[in-house]
């Protein structure tokens, strides 16, 4: 008797098992299957399409690592931001930092131009927040698409942002034209260049031109002469903001918005999607921005106000607000190292 009974014991064990198993099974498909739809629905909603059927599945798997990573993050509370599944969840971020970002880092601090005049070295009394939007200064999101050329939209959104403030007009300018026609310094277009060396090119240009006269192409192309003739505004030179000073940044930023670089690389910049960035991020800088604003957030968190040039889809409808006044001197993201601007 008590053999049998040991033995129906084992037999509903067994059972048990295979249920359990079979259980386990099923999730995991249904995991799996719920996974691919959303790379699917994914693949719709962004435009995406690939190769072949090798390429999907390397996708798919590039695909499904970052979204168990923003979820991951996102499920931990009391985060200051969130990430979300954006228009980059099928590139791993060695590949998204390679056709993304494009500044070039001064290699060799000694040997770049002297510290240029800071003419905001004076002001005193800044206002306790700005945002150059409200002001009209800064002209709609842009994409600067798969092309290095981050420090061209940098350098642009910075001129378009005195042009504005001194001219009281809003024109949208042509990154085009610096790609295609500005060789100064270190600018190669989509392989890279520096916010100070377009500045460089523009002041030599006597101009740029505007956005519908010579528009945005994101690949690499011949300068047309014809079209950077007729130029819609002009600089007359550009300075430097005293490097790793969060106070001296924001005494230009209250003046005008300012081209500044920082480090972009991680995922969690890849991925951002809303809130007050706080990092993870190092001091490597390799992509250029514009700081159009400065605030505080509702929970007294400071912060910088940036414009990128990755589309609406990307962060706050194309903005990210990164922590300002943090304990290192560089800021977050490096974001106090290089930062310079155009003079009218
Ligand atoms: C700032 O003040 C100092 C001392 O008065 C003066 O020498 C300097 O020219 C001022 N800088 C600017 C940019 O006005």
């Amino acid at each position: 008797m008590a053999l049998i009974s040991t033995a129906r014991g084992l037999i509903f064990l067994a059972l048990l098992g295979i249920w359990a198993s079979s259980q386990a099974t099923c999730r995991t498909l249904h995991e799996a299957s719920s996974m691919l739809e959303r790379h699917e629905q994914w693949m719709a909603r962004y435009g995406r399409s690939y190769e072949d059927i090798t390429e999907k599945e390397m996708r798919f798997q590039i695909f499904k690592r970052n979204v168990e990573y923003i979820e991951s993050f996102n499920s931990v509370g009391n985060r200051p931001y969130k990430l979300s599944v954006n228009l980059f969840a099928d590139q791993s971020n060695e590949e998204f930092q390679a056709s993304h970002n494009g500044y070039k880092r001064t290699s060799n601090p000694s040997t770049s131009s002297p510290v240029t005049a800071f003419r905001y070295e004076n002001v005193t009394a800044v206002p306790s927040s700005i945002d150059w939007r409200k002001k009209g200064a800064v002209t709609p999101i842009k994409d600067q698409g798969r092309c290095g050329c981050c420090w061209a939209f940098s350098a642009v959104a910075a001129m378009e942002g005195i042009t504005s403030i001194t001219n009281g007009k809003s024109v949208s300018l042509s990154e085009q034209e610096v790609v295609d026609c500005d060789t100064s310094g270190e600018d190669q277009g989509c392989a890279g260049g520096l916010m100070d060396d377009a500045f460089k090119f523009i002041i030599q240009n006597k101009g740029l031109t505007t956005e519908e006269n010579y528009p945005y192409k994101g690949v690499d192309g011949t300068c047309n002469k014809n079209k950077a003739a007729s130029h819609a505004a002009t600089i007359a030179g550009y300075e430097d903001v005293p490097a790793n000073n969060e106070k001296e940044l924001l005494k230009a930023v209250a003046n005008q918005p300012v081209s500044v670089a920082i480090d972009a690389s991680g995922s969690d910049f890849q991925f951002y999607s809303s809130g007050v960035f706080t990092g993870e991020c190092g001091t490597e800088l390799d992509h250029g921005v514009t700081a159009v604003g400065y605030g505080t957030a509702e929970d007294g968190t400071k912060y910088w106000l940036v414009k990128n040039s990755w589309g609406t889809s990307w962060g706050e409808e194309g903005y990210i607000r990164m922590k300002r006044d943090i304990d290192a001197k560089e800021g977050l993201c490096g974001i106090a190292m290089e930062s310079s601007y155009p003079t009218a």
